[in-house]
């Protein structure tokens, strides 16, 4: 394809100069474009590689509010540029789970692009943990999407991702964690997909309550390391 370019200007261009140099820029933006869609490709499929071959999860007490912080460092730049004001905090006192840290790492990382992504003009991300007993306390009521197999008396640490972005419309959101769904011409519809299968593999669960327009709240639940 490379060759063909070059040829075609070579052709137009030895007879006409100012041809020459307008197809020559029509032809950047096209490879350009190419270079884009090949980069988008790329992502994909290294998503899906990580997606239909996770490594076994290993287990350690681990404190979600610093694999919370380590993600916030990671979108710094976009939270930024888009005006958004974060907060986090424990609600009551905290507590560690009992997760694959990388895992959990990832899918901190994706609710929180997804959430930045629906605020392109500013708004407000509020992470709030709770530890909390048993699968109606963590909110796993008749709204749950997604979810594991409980036991009535665990303990949990509730995570509650709420923005005030974009929200999504109750025709879109039965199917935000199909792999491919996506509302975004530049994504691949694998973010949220994937931090379901790792959460479920972290034996937690995820469930999303969004109003359009208002905003969105993702609350995922994973397994208390300990509880004194
Ligand atoms: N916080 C959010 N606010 C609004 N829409 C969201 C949010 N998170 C996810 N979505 C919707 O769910 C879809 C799927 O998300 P995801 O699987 O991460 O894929 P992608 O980000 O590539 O579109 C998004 O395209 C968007 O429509
Ligand atoms: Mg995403």
């Amino acid at each position: 394809m490379h060759r063909t370019l070059i040829e075609k200007n070579f052709c137009l261009g030895s007879k006409e100069s100012h041809f020459k140099i307008t197809i020559a820029e029509r032809e950047m933006i096209l490879i350009g474009g190419i270079i884009d869609e090949i980069d988008r490709l790329n992502k994909i499929v290294t998503k899906l590689l990580h997606f239909s071959r996770p490594s076994p999860p290993v287990f350690k007490p681990e404190d979600p509010m610093l694999i919370l912080e380590k993600m916030l460092d990671l979108t710094t730049e976009k939270v930024r540029a888009n005006g958004i004001e974060v907060k986090y905090a424990w609600s009551g006192r905290p507590c560690r789970t009992m997760v694959d840290r990388e895992q959990i790492q990832q899918v901190f990382l994706n609710l929180l692009l997804n959430a930045v992504k629906a605020m392109p003009r500013g708004g407000r991300l509020d992470v709030e943990m709770r530890r909390t007993r048993g699968i109606f306390e963590a909110g796993l009521g008749p709204s749950l999407i997604s979810g594991g197999d409980f036991d009535f008396q665990d303990w949990f640490v509730r995570v509650r991702f709420r923005d005030t972005g974009c929200g999504i419309g109750s025709e879109a959101l039965p199917k935000v964690f199909d792999p491919f769904f996506t509302t975004d011409p530049r994504g691949t519809g694998l973010g949220l997909s994937i931090a379901h299968k790792l959460i479920e593999e972290n034996k937690g669960a995820v469930y999303i309550e969004s109003t359009p327009v208002k905003g969105t709240d993702v609350i995922v639940v994973l397994p208390a390391a300990e509880v004194s």
